[in-house]
């Protein structure tokens, strides 16, 4: 019994990506300490981080990056504090960020000295722009900075063999670099690298900035999965910002296209229009039946944790997270809810109109669901006095009163909460 269930395709078009639904939840890598820190006005201090880290933890986020140790005192600090209070459970990899220079790298592993499990994460910008007006410099030379990054990355590791290491080589800028120099690079960090001999390597290609649409993103991801060298022994990484709005989609369009592994940050902040936001990716996968391999059903605790470390509010129409996400004002959808739920069964599958998914399974409560103001019918109130009073009412009294509480929401302007809907029906039909 799945209480929801996985849509198939509906039908095979020429679109060489291997499958078009998501069957299994990718790696994910939370870089909301990162990537959604340095773009905060107010970045976090260190106890905030390591509230955050908790949660990240709680949630079950095995990689987690933490931050760019090399760049930034706090990230530093902050690393030597996870390491040494003993905060990284056995079974978390911590990831760090560092450009591929020399002693960024060298600072790099002091910072994660002493860490069971460590993602080193080095980049370095390809585009054609960064190349030709940031750096002045042609293929060859940014080539190297990678390869020299790889190499310096693995003789620091090859002489401290008690951390357990992955290798991450990020092409940032991956959507605005040729294909085919975005490959040859890959390979070349790789060959340093030879994923082939057993070391772990991630490859990580970013819509630093999302230049395109979806598709597109996701046919680069398939062209790198059919032509890099040693494809089958290293994961291919995505991480995608939200210029166009659409992180989240091109996430999912690179996973069915040939993607092992998300990066991206809870409620999606991150640079400019932010990460992709996990919280979506993952429920979209839970609400088609796909278990997401973390537990997003403390919502509440979640979205607490965030807006304190933060300091953003989340929108209250925030998919899956927001205040009114699970709330229908209108009569027609409150009818339809208030009838599908009548005949909702624990362990039935999931079909409740205008609910994609069961609000409980995020913590959260169906007195949200149904909510009055002048928008509402019939049966929205006879939802809220069944639910909360006990009290049900045949058809022509809904439609009689509904008319009623309408009136009081008009004048009002806003919403009519329960009670006092309670009450509009005591003082109407009960008093004596
Ligand atoms: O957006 C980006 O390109 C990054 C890289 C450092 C991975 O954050
Ligand atoms: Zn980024």
């Amino acid at each position: 019994h799945r209480k929801y269930v996985a849509f198939e395709p509906v039908r095979k078009t020429d679109r060489r990506w291997p499958d078009q639904v998501i069957r299994k939840a990718p790696d994910w890598c939370a870089v909301d300490l990162r990537d959604g820190n340095q773009a905060l006005v107010k970045p976090m201090t260190v106890a905030q981080k390591t509230r955050l880290f908790d949660l990240l933890v709680k949630v079950g986020f095995k990689e987690i990056e933490v931050g760019f140790p090399a760049a930034s005192q706090p990230d530093f600090d902050f690393c030597r504090r996870l390491i040494e209070e003993d905060r990284i459970p056995s079974d978390v990899y911590i990831q760090v960020l560092t450009q591929a220079r020399p002693e960024l790298i060298a600072r790099t592993f002091e910072a994660v000295k002493g860490a069971p499990n460590v993602v080193v994460h080095v980049y370095n910008s390809t585009s054609t722009v960064q190349r030709e007006k940031v750096f002045r410099m042609d293929r060859e030379g940014v080539k190297e900075i990678a390869i020299n990054g790889a190499r310096i990355v693995k003789s620091h590791a090859d002489k401290d063999p008690d951390t357990n290491w992955i290798f991450q080589y990020s092409p940032e800028s991956f959507t605005g670099t040729e294909l085919d120099y975005a490959r040859e690079v890959v390979d070349a960090v790789n060959d340093v690298w030879r994923p082939d001999q057993g070391q772990p390597v991630v490859i990580n290609l970013p819509a630093t900035v999302e230049m395109a649409t979806p598709n597109v993103f996701a046919d680069q991801i398939e062209w790198i999965n059919d032509n890099v060298r040693y494809r089958d022994h290293f994961r291919i990484s995505v991480h995608t910002h939200n210029d166009r709005g659409c992180a989240v989609a091109a996430a999912e369009l690179a996973v069915m296209a040939g993607a092992d592994r998300v990066e991206g940050t809870l409620m999606g902040n991150g640079e400019r229009t932010g990460n992709m936001d996990l919280v979506t990716m993952a429920m979209n996968l839970y609400s088609q039946g796909v278990d997401p391999r973390v537990d997003l059903s403390g919502m509440a605790e979640i979205t607490d944790v965030v807006e304190a470390c933060t300091e953003i509010a989340t929108h209250p129409r925030h998919p899956y997270a927001g205040e009114l996400v699970f709330t229908a004002f209108s009569g027609s959808h409150q009818d339809a809810i208030r009838k599908c739920l009548a005949q909702y069964q624990e362990g039935d599958q999931w079909e409740i109109a205008y609910l994609p998914i069961d609000p409980r399974d995020l913590g959260r409560r169906y007195e949200e669901v149904v909510r009055i103001n002048s928008q509402s019918g019939k049966g929205g109130v006879a939802y809220v006095l069944e639910r909360d009073y006990n009290i049900s009412m045949p058809r022509w009294l809904q439609i009689e009163f509904a008319r009623e509480v309408q009136q009081t929401a008009e004048l009002d302007g806003g919403e009519v909460d329960s009670e006092t809907v309670h009450r509009l029906f005591g003082d109407r039909y009960l008093a004596v």
